[in-house]
């Protein structure tokens, strides 16, 4: 009696929690590569194009990085720009419906692009797109709810720990082959902070100042204090 309550009860709380994320989707939202976020987000764009998350793919070219490639024990003249165990970190949606695939390799998912941290976009864009509009309209808000049950990102910390805590004897339980060469062994620069990583805008990218179309819950604990320190921003449409 008192286990199946139990049940009863731990089975009720899964069914809210489902109920209170909002309608459950009938597919996995997909990858669809920056170019549909870069034409509404300009200046999101223009300065993550100089990060080296931008860059990311170029790193594993023959004769990049030749110095850092020797300290790790990888073979600076070799390319690794198609190899599975080094791919995965160094584009976006690797693996994944409508990610980056080096037999096919769309050029708007080479580097670690917006999906790798908001997550893949190919259902919340839709909402970004309806709710800008009801708010030049009507000055209609939309709450955040809706964007996290579309699959957008706003936790960050797993997906950053699945590229940069991945190595053997990674503080991080999550860890799996492929490793990352580049860990705090072969450098303690390679040490990952999450904390601060986070606020380093040469690495994430600048940034701009939201209208406050969407509201509410979720938002990770460093939104105000980013937005606090925002600058003006320049938006696009979508053609
Ligand atoms: C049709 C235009 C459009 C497209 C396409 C679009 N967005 Fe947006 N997005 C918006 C608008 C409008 C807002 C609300 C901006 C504001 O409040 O000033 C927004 C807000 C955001 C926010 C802030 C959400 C919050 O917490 O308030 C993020 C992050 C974001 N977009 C990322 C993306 C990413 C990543 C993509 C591509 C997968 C994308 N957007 C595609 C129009 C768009
Ligand atoms: C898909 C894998 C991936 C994800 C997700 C990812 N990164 Fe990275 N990150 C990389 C790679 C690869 C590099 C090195 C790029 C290069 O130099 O080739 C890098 C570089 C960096 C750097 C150093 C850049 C510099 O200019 O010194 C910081 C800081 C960083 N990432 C923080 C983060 C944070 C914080 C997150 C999550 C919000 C994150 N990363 C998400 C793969 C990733
Ligand atoms: C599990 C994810 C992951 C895998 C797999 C991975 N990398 Fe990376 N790589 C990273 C991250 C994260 C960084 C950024 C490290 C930092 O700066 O803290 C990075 C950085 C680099 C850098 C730049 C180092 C520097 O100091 O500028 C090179 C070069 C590189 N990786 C090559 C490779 C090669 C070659 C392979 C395959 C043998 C590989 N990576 C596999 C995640 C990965
Ligand atoms: C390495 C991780 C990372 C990548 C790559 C990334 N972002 Fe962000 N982005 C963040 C973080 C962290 C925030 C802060 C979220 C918050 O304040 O709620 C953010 C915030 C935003 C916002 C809200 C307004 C602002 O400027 O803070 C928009 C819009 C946005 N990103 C769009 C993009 C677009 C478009 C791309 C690709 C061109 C992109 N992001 C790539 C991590 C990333």
């Amino acid at each position: 009696m008192r286990t199946s309550s139990i049940l009863l009860r731990a089975l009720f709380a899964v069914g809210a929690a489902a109920i209170l994320a909002g309608p459950v989707l009938a597919e996995e939202p997909a990858y669809e590569g920056r170019k549909k976020c870069s034409s509404c987000h300009k200046s999101e764009y223009k300065s993550w194009v100089e990060t080296r998350h931008a860059k990311a793919l170029e790193s594993l070219m023959p004769g990049a990085k030749t110095e850092e490639k020797l300290k790790a024990k990888l073979d600076p003249d070799k390319d690794y720009s198609a190899d599975k165990d080094c791919v995965g970190c160094h584009v976006t949606g690797y693996g994944k419906e409508g990610g980056y695939d080096p037999e096919d390799p769309g050029k708007y998912l080479v580097g670690v692009g917006c999906e790798s941290c908001h997550g893949p976009g190919s259902e919340y864009r839709l909402v970004h797109r309806k709710a800008g509009e009801a708010f030049e309209n009507k000055q209609e808000t939309t709450p955040r709810e809706e964007l996290a049950a579309a699959g957008q990102e706003f936790h960050f910390i797993e997906r950053c720990n699945a590229c940069h805590l991945n190595f053997e004897g990674s503080s991080w339980p999550g860890a799996a082959k492929p490793y990352t060469p580049f860990t705090p062994a072969v450098d303690p620069k390679y040490t990952f902070d999450f904390e601060k990583a986070v606020r380093d805008n040469k690495a994430m990218h600048e940034h701009y100042k939201l209208d406050g179309t969407f509201t509410g819950e979720p938002m990770p604990e460093f939104h105000k204090e980013f937005q606090s320190q925002a600058k003006a921003g320049e938006k696009g449409a979508e053609e």
